[in-house]
């Protein structure tokens, strides 16, 4: 359950980046210290416990919450970017997004074979982004143990894309 403060901290932008999409902003969350804290706490409390032995995010804006929630638990974070951006040897994924598609990437020795991930972005959608990230998560050995969401677009039905990995799918706001 978060606050009402949190939940009016997301805002919506209409006919953003195209006509018809309402975008949903999390940049005034990003103004709060005591904000992003809530999110961070909210996150480790709806984790109870569950054995995760890494974060990835996803770039760019599941990077914000992802390292801060990585170092809440003093564990490792690891990036998946788009295409070109991470220097060493890589592996790929294309995904289908809202709004056109890309490739993601994931270097070849963020994980160690078997290490638990929790997935991290800041809002699902149609689940497309994130299903290319189970991929990348999957081809080097590492096991998906959850996902984590700042916000869902539950209509979208992208939860449904993902239980097939993994039924620890934690949202904070729809
Ligand atoms: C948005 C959002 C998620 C993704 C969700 O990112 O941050 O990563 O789309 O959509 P999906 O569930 O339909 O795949 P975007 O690609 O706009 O890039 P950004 O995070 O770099 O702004
Ligand atoms: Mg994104």
């Amino acid at each position: 359950m978060i606050s009402t403060k949190l939940k009016n901290a997301i805002r919506d932008i209409p006919d953003f980046p195209k006509p018809g999409i309402i975008f949903k902003d999390i940049t005034p969350i990003l103004k709060d210290a005591g904000l992003c804290s809530e999110v961070i706490e909210a996150f480790v409390l709806e984790m109870k416990g569950d054995k995760i032995d890494v974060i990835a995010g996803i770039e760019s804006r599941g990077f914000l919450f992802g390292l801060m929630l990585a170092n809440r638990l003093q564990i490792p974070f690891v990036p998946i970017r788009k295409q070109g951006k991470l220097p060493a040897k890589t592996i790929q994924e294309p995904c289908e997004l809202e709004y056109g598609s890309a490739i993601l990437e994931l270097h070849q020795d963020a994980l160690i074979a078997g290490q638990r991930v929790m997935i991290h972005d800041d809002l699902l959608a149609t689940g497309g982004t994130v299903s290319a990230a189970t991929r990348l998560v999957q081809k080097i050995g590492g096991v998906v143990a959850g996902y984590s969401f700042v916000i869902s677009l539950d209509f979208l039905n992208g939860k449904e894309k993902l239980r097939g990995d993994s039924e620890n799918i934690i949202t904070l706001a729809s």
